[in-house]
């Protein structure tokens, strides 16, 4: 029987040293205290947690009131956020653990009832995302699922303004104790509505070619490196990828040639979201086996894996660690399950959004189950 001795074998992530290859997703729980959308204790228990984790990689957090698209997701754009991440970063450390935020502007994927002064919200071009929905507080005090709004096509000097938001996030996020930032450039989200054919229509240097797509995500990576040091970056990308509207035309070269620029800058890690984590097709080993030879320095996967995939993809020199998401939730301890083979408590996806306790902090370790 296999002791899963790669998934547990220690792996350096820029300067931190990480004791297994089992990474925390990132996942929005929609809990962030109100008004203000500001990490709380209740946030700090649940990540603290999972402090086992190689790395945790936290829920994606808005860089501005305009990067949002769902209610009561945490920002780091105001001082109070920063203060609450700041609990988050130091309950993991107590815990011995180790810890990424994850930097987000969701772009076109918003509705103006969450945009300052009921605007629109913002994307490359004028192109809405089909059968595609944000979260949003209606005025009558109901939440509610609806359809996203048609974007305004950003300025170049807006552009500009919002390379320089997420650099002041990176800084907000080192200060508060992180260990490292995520730039989100998958998903659906502004980086990735850049990158993708269908939703930048732009002429400008900012669309068109490929390396114009890419100049957002690039000068966000440059300019959050020139803050806080490359040894403290990681990107996630989502080739192939169709959630919020993502076109597969064109989506692999532009994933690949991100992840080669990437390699040019010797970032800490590339965090690869493969589309079945919203029901597409897995990447295939070749695909897998293009992004390693783009990527030298540390790679993870994220998709449906369980222990046996992820140990035999980091057997075979595909993966450095895989990311699990919806196990970790519903598993404080999964690295120990994972080690001793035990059964794992099964997510409830009633509460994977908005509420408290329930669902959150309250599934039980091991420990706790047979207390
Ligand atoms: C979501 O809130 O549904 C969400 C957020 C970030 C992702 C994917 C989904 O990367």
């Amino acid at each position: 029987m296999s002791s899963f001795s790669h998934l547990f074998a220690p792996l350096n992530v820029g300067t931190l040293s990480t004791p297994n290859r089992i990474w925390m997703a990132p996942m929005t729980r929609s809990r962030a205290g109100q008004p203000g959308d500001v990490p709380t204790e209740l946030n700090a228990r649940y990540y603290a947690q999972r402090a086992s984790a190689g790395l945790i990689v936290t829920e994606a957090s808005q860089i501005s009131r305009q990067g949002q698209g769902y209610a009561w997701t945490p920002g780091i754009y105001t001082d109070a956020q920063e203060a609450g991440w700041r609990l988050v970063a130091e309950a993991v450390h107590r815990a011995g653990g180790r810890i990424a935020l994850q930097l987000w502007h969701v772009g076109r994927v918003s509705h103006h009832l969450l945009q300052e002064g009921h605007q629109a919200p913002v994307g490359p071009s004028p192109v809405r995302a089909e059968q595609t929905e944000c979260f949003v507080v209606l005025p009558d005090g109901t939440p509610a699922r609806v359809p996203v709004d048609l974007p305004r096509e950003l300025q170049p000097a807006e552009i500009r303004g919002i390379v320089q938001e997420y650099a002041a996030a990176a800084v907000r996020a080192h200060r508060a104790g992180f260990d490292l930032v995520e730039i989100h450039g998958a998903n659906g989200y502004l980086l990735n509505q850049f990158l993708d054919l269908r939703a930048n229509q732009r002429r400008d240097e900012y669309g068109g070619s490929l390396p114009n797509r890419a100049r957002l995500l690039l000068e966000v990576a440059d300019a959050v490196i020139a803050e806080i040091g490359r040894e403290r970056v990681g990107v996630r990308l989502s080739p192939k990828g169709v959630f919020s509207d993502m076109t597969v035309e064109g989506s692999w070269e532009a994933s690949l040639y991100v992840a080669s620029e990437l390699d040019r800058r010797k970032i800490a890690y590339l965090h690869i979201a493969e589309p079945d984590w919203a029901g597409g097709p897995p990447l295939t080993e070749e695909e897998k086996r293009g992004l390693r030879g783009a990527f030298s320095s540390v790679l993870a996967f994220c998709g449906n894996y369980d222990a046996a995939r992820a140990e035999t993809t980091i057997a075979a020199g595909i993966a450095d660690a895989i990311a699990f998401g919806r196990l970790f939730l519903a598993n404080p301890d999964l690295p120990e399950r994972f080690r001793r083979r035990a059964p794992l408590n099964t997510p409830d996806p009633s509460t994977f959004y908005g509420g408290a306790e329930k669902g959150y902090t309250d599934y039980p370790s091991l420990e706790a189950a047979s207390a």
